[in-house]
Parts: structure tokens; sequence; C-alpha cells
């Protein structure tokens, strides 16, 4: 009796040996480790990660609201599931505490990698410092987190959108009073775009050809705000103006309802991004002149695959290095696609993106 209690006892203790042997070999990466070791014993990396059980992906989105965001989720979550790895999507709706929140939540659940399309750019960074103090990689998608040590940033090139915006403008209006409808300041994607224009406009406001009369951001990229700054830059310069750049679709929707209040809409160039359903509709009408197609099932599929990759402990590889205030970020990025009246078929019909009808028979509309 005593002997079988002796034994149990040294059982006992060899048993936390191992157990403190083995956490004492514990490295920054070991909560990633533990997590696939627990979940899989199927072939393992060199860094001691599993490659082929089903990894889990967090994906911590803002908003549903403009009409490209569910459809990011889904050809996002198609994306991972087909890889044979789990996801969770999380959506914070506009609000930065919420957004933290849920991230933490997915953290301390154990995801092995998270996805992140920051509402702000700043604040988010507080995420990415609690995921890799958990030992979790962080991908930015479509927007940048700022000042944090992400780990990859997949998007488009948000620059060459508002370049194409201003090229296709400039085209038609060389000489002339614009207008900017800026997208949300909290959102970088909006300052790479505003550089983008304004690459482009620069040297025509340093000739003298083109005056900006008008320049705002749309607080959280909404559409009221965006009609209510047209409605400012109409009355600032008594209806005199010759071109509107607006920084999306949503907010190019703002801008035309304000200048449909005036009677101009059709009258005045107007360029968005994003290729909706709506602004398709005002293309193929006359009232908005292009916007920026962005492909999103590549966009999606892109990041889906980089991150079931990273999850997995395999390395990936960026085309290019972006600087985000605070390190070198390994980043890919994908080219958007100007869209007007002249290519609408051959690009966001032909793709499936919007059906001919939808655009075009407005009268079958539901
Ligand atoms: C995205 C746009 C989108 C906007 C508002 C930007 O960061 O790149 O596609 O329209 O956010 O959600």
């Amino acid at each position: 009796m005593r002997r079988k209690l002796i034994c149990g006892t040294l059982a006992g203790l060899i048993l936390v040996a191992l157990a403190l042997a083995a956490s004492c070999r514990s490295d920054g990466n070991d909560s990633q480790e533990r997590r696939n070791e627990a979940r899989t014993p199927d072939e393992k990396t060199e860094e001691g990660r599993s490659v082929t059980g089903p990894v889990k992906i967090g994906f911590a989105m803002d908003t549903l609201i403009e009409e490209r965001w569910p459809r990011d989720r889904e050809l996002f979550r198609q994306a991972v599931e087909s890889l044979g790895a789990e996801v969770e999507i999380t959506v914070a709706s506009g609000d930065d505490a919420l957004q933290i929140k849920q991230a933490e939540t997915m953290i301390s659940e154990g995801v092995d990698l998270l996805v992140i399309v920051p509402h702000d750019a700043e604040a988010t960074a507080a995420i990415v410092k609690k995921a890799h103090a958990a030992g979790i990689k962080v991908m930015a998608y479509d927007r940048l987190v700022k000042n944090a040590e992400i780990d990859f940033y997949v998007s488009f090139d948000n620059e060459k959108v508002g370049e194409l915006q201003a090229k296709a403008i400039t085209a038609l209006v060389p000489k002339g009073r614009y207008v900017y409808i800026g997208g949300a300041e909290t959102d970088y994607n909006a300052h790479l775009i505003k550089k983008g224009v304004f690459k482009v406009l620069q040297p025509l406001i340093d000739s003298g050809d083109i005056t900006v009369v008008y320049d705002q951001w749309t607080a959280d990229w909404v559409p009221t705000n965006a009609q209510t700054n047209m409605e400012s830059a109409l009355k600032a310069n008594r209806n005199r103006i010759d071109a509107v750049i607006a920084a999306n679709d949503a907010t190019a929707g703002g801008a035309v309802a304000a200048l449909a209040a005036h009677g101009l809409a059709g009258r005045i160039p107007v360029a968005g991004q994003d290729a909706d359903l709506p602004a398709a509709r005002r293309i193929a009408e006359g009232t908005q002149t292009m916007t920026v197609y962005k492909p999103i099932r590549t966009l999606a599929e892109t990041a889906a695959g980089l991150a079931v990759a990273m999850a997995r402990g395999e390395k990936v590889e960026a085309d290019l290095m972006l600087n985000n205030g605070k390190i070198e970020v390994p980043s890919v990025l994908l080219s958007p696609i100007a869209v007007d009246r002249s290519n609408i078929e051959e690009t966001i019909i032909a793709d499936g993106f919007h059906s001919w009808d939808d655009v075009f028979r407005q009268d079958r509309r539901p």
C-alpha cells in the first residue's frame, strides 16, 4: 500500500517534471504551437507547426454597410473553408471599442491568425499588440493598420485608385473648378486615395488650369455627410463647379443627390470607386462618369490563401514593403481598374460582378 503510494507520487512528480520541461522550451510563438499540437498530430513544419490541421482564422471586420463588404465576408469565408481551415467573423459596425473587444475575444478563444479590416487605422494598433502577446500573427485586409507591427497587408493599390479617378476626370475637364469629397479621415485608404488624386491634379493646379474650390473628408464614408459636403461646396461657389471627385461610390452617390437637387446631375463629371450597383446604374444613366472596379474575389482569395499559409507556419512571399509609420510591412497590392460607360460591359459585367440586366434594365428592379 505504502509502496503503491510512493510509486503514485513518483509518477505524478515525473509527469509534473515533464510538463515543466516542455513549458521551459517555450518561446514567443509557443502559444501558437500549443494550439496546433493540441489540435492535430499531423505533419509538422520545421517551426513545429501543423501543416494539415484545421487552423482557425479570425476575421475582424469594421462594417457591412457599403455593398462590397458582405461580398468580402462571403468570399473570404468560402476561400478559407475551401483551404480546409475554419473561420470566425465579427463586425464592429464602426465602433472602435467593439472592434478591439471582438478581436480580444477571438485572441482568447485561440484563433491561429487574425485578419483585420480596421475601422480606425490607429486605434486598431492595440489589437496587434494583444495578438502578438498571445503569439498570434495579424494581417491587415484592404485597410492598413498604422503604427503597429502588423505582419502582412493585402489590398488594392489605393493610391492608384485616386490616380485613375483624377486621370479620367482631368481628361474630360482639363481646366476648371474641382470639388474633392474625401473618404473617412480615420481610414488610411482615404489618405492614399487622396494622395493619388492630388498627384495627378497638382501639376494642373500649379499651372493654374485647375482650382480645387472645396476639399473635405466625409465622416465614416456616410453618403448623407457627403451630400451635405457637396451642398456646402455648391453654396460656397454659387453652383460654379466643373468636376467632382469622390473617394468612393457611396460618397459619389451623396454628391450626385446634391447635384440633382440643383438640376446639375449628369451635367458635371463625377468619379467614385467600388463599382457598387447604384454607381454602375448611375454610369448607365449618365449621372456618374466613372468608378474604379476592385475585383473583390481576387482580394478575398489572395488574403485567405496567405492567411491560412501563415497560420500553418508556412513562409509567404510579399510583393513589396509599405511603411505604416512604424515598420516596413510585407504587402501584396492588387490592381484596380477604371470603369466608365465605354468598358463597363467588358469589366464588371463580364466578370459577373453585376449582371447586364441589373445595370441597364433599371425598369426590372425588384
Ligand atoms: C475601402 C472602400 C470602401 C470604403 C468604405 C475603404 O477603405 O477601400 O472600398 O468603399 O472603405 O467602406
